[in-house]
């Protein structure tokens, strides 16, 4: 479980901050702590409360359900406790800057969780706070999303090494998580997206810098063929516009049981969730067999736990 570190606090604003032997401690940690849990009450605290006085701030520039309630309810299992602040009704959305809220809330709370649009605000907010900053999202990146989405891939019994990850649709923040991942976890990554809906050049580079295979497709079925996990996400993220012309470049890449059918047997469906049921994805995968989204939501908590013991210097080395 939680190991005596440095009592430095660390930011978490992309998977790169932690590395790869910090992320497989975080999601041992995720496990043990998730074993030890079972049959008690979801607002009880752990038998350690290891992080018991400390409080996080939740600051939500964008619409949030499991991001917002699993931190809340990790910091309780941690025995600690949030406050939540939203542009709207805070002077962020007055226009007082990124570094004045960061140095004041640094004075005041134990610890920091943003999402925000642009990825500049994120690393902004990080420059100025002198405690650590977690990234809830951005335009750019998702990065506690994915190591509840590896959790979850463990849980069903796969190695992280050599697994054959397939993404369908839009190449966006999430995907870009997880090509980060990819090459520190040394998995591969099968991108099927259409033309002009890439990832940024820079993480599928990052992915091949780590060792990891990243195969650019335009055809679904390819990317499908024999892999352990179909990924997707909605094809139009927060803050995007809806086009038309988008909603129609995305139609071959739909996660249909066709497609399911071309991965392995025991591959698995996930999807961080919002879904758009019957756009990125079928009913009858969405709520098929193979589909571990639920699970998926759920270990947000377990997964944030870990990153913020990570954070605050109490896990990894
Ligand atoms: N997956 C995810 O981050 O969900 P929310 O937008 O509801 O936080
Ligand atoms: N790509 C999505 C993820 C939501 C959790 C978005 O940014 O809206």
């Amino acid at each position: 479980m939680t190991v005596p570190g440095a009592a430095d606090y660390r930011h978490f604003i992309g998977l790169g901050d932690a590395g790869g032997d910090d992320i497989a401690a975080m999601i041992n940690d995720a496990i043990d702590r998730k074993a030890a849990r079972v049959g008690k009450s979801k607002g009880m605290p752990d038998a350690d409360a290891p992080l018991a006085g400390k409080v996080l701030a939740l600051v939500f520039e964008k619409s949030s359900t499991r991001t917002r309630v699993s931190f809340d309810i990790a910091m309780r299992q941690l025995g600690g406790s949030v406050l939540l602040l939203d542009s709207a009704s805070s002077q962020l959305g007055r226009g007082e800057s990124i570094a004045d809220t960061a140095r004041v809330l640094s004075r005041m709370v134990d610890g920091i969780m943003l999402r925000t649009d642009d990825h500049a605000k994120m690393t902004e907010m990080a420059r100025h706070a002198t405690v650590p900053v977690i990234n809830g999202l951005t335009d750019l990146s998702h990065p506690c999303q994915i190591v509840a989405d590896l959790l979850t891939v463990i849980e069903n019994g796969k190695a992280l090494p050599g697994l054959e990850v397939a993404w369908f649709g839009d190449g966006n923040n999430v995907l870009h998580s997880i090509l980060e991942a990819a090459g520190l976890m040394k998995f591969n990554v099968r991108v099927a997206v259409p033309a002009g809906y890439e990832p940024d050049r820079t993480f599928i580079d990052l992915a091949r810098a780590g060792g990891a295979v990243v195969t650019m497709t335009h055809d679904a079925a390819e990317a499908a063929r024999g892999a352990d996990v179909i990924v997707t996400d909605t094809w139009v993220s927060m803050g995007q516009a809806h086009a038309d012309e988008k909603l129609a470049a995305m139609a071959s890449y739909q996660v249909n049981a066709g497609l399911m059918a071309l991965a392995k047997p025991d591959a698995v469906f996930l999807h961080c969730l919002p879904a758009h049921v019957g756009e990125e994805v079928t009913e009858e995968v969405f709520e098929g067999p193979q589909s571990a989204v639920f699970d998926e939501a759920e270990n947000r908590i377990h997964a944030q736990k870990s990153v913020l013991l990570w954070g605050f210097g109490l896990l990894g080395n």
